[in-house]
Order: structure tokens, then sequence, then C-alpha cells
């Protein structure tokens, strides 16, 4: 089954959005798989976002994911990744649609909430990156059938 691995960032955590951002996740039907809060080590910012390491903002970006904890998630269901990426909203806050986490809830690209994989490969990437094993539940929810025909 796919899988995406969705993270508040620091300033989400920071500013309170913690509870609001994972309610929009099991409000939508996706299964809970992992969850932890974390302070992420440089190293691991780096080789999560390693293709954008040429850009400009890069540094930045790393400052950012480290400066202080993290929510790690690993979402499960059919198409969350692209339906998880609908839910985040666009790069640029002030572009998301009103309706979307970022769109609701953040103004600036350097400060955007919330990361979402960018297809199914890079969610088993990442999961594989920021979970180890036996961090991931085993477990099936009583509402499958009330989502899935
Ligand atoms: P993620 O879900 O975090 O991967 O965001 P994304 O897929 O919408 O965008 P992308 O992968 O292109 O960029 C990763 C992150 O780098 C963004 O979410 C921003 O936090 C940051 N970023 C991207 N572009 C810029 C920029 O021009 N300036 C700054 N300061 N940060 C940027
Ligand atoms: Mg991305």
């Amino acid at each position: 089954v796919e899988q995406s691995y969705i993270m508040i960032k620091p300033d989400g955590v920071q500013r309170g959005l913690v509870g609001e951002i994972i309610s929009r996740f099991e409000k939508k039907g996706f299964l809970l798989k992992g969850l932890k809060l974390f302070q992420c080590p440089k190293e691991l910012a780096q080789e999560h976002y390693k293709d954008l390491s040429e850009r400009p903002f890069f540094p930045k970006l790393i400052e950012y994911i480290t400066s202080g904890p993290v929510v790690c998630m690993a979402w499960e269901g059919a198409g969350v990744v692209a339906s998880a990426r609908k839910l985040i909203g666009a790069t640029n806050p002030l572009q998301a649609e009103p309706g979307t986490i970022r769109g609701d809830l953040a103004v600036q690209t350097g400060r955007n909430v919330v990361h979402g994989s960018d297809s199914a490969d890079n969610g088993k990437r990442e999961i594989a990156l920021w979970f180890k094993e036996g961090e991931l539940a085993q477990w099936e929810s009583v509402h499958t059938p009330w989502l899935i025909e």
C-alpha cells in the first residue's frame, strides 16, 4: 500500500498547530502508521533535502528544519502521496488555496509548516530515512470498511 512521509516542521510545532495538522489527515481517512516528536540532526535534514543542495536557500532550509523539534509521520492509503500534497497546498503559502494546510495556516515559503513526499518512491525513501525498524505500527482501523467500498 502507498505511504507518504508527512512532517510538521519546527514552525508548526512552535505555533501549536500539531493537533490541527494531524487532524486533517485523520479526518480525510488515511491510516497513521508512524508518529514521533524528534529533534532532527543536521546530517539527516541534508540527506532528506539532498535534491535541493545546490539551491541558494539550502543553508537556510537546513537551519529552519533543525531549529526545533519536528513531528514525523507515516500515513498510508491508496493515493495518499498525491492527496496529501493537495491537502498541504502549494509550496508558497500565499499561493496555496484556502482550505489547504499552507493556505489556511502559513504565509511564507520559508515557514510553510509541513512537508509531504512528492512521489510514492520518495515516500518509501523518506519513511526509511526518518523511522527505524519497529517504529511503524501494524494495525487496521475499524473505519476502513466505512471508507473503502
Ligand atoms: P516539502 O514538502 O517541504 O518538500 O515542500 P515542497 O515539495 O512543496 O517544495 P520543495 O520540495 O521544492 O522545497 C522544499 C522546501 O524548501 C519548501 O517546502 C520550503 O520550506 C523550502 N523552500 C523551497 N523554495 C524555497 C525558497 O525559494 N526560499 C526558501 N527560503 N525556502 C524554500
Ligand atoms: Mg518537496
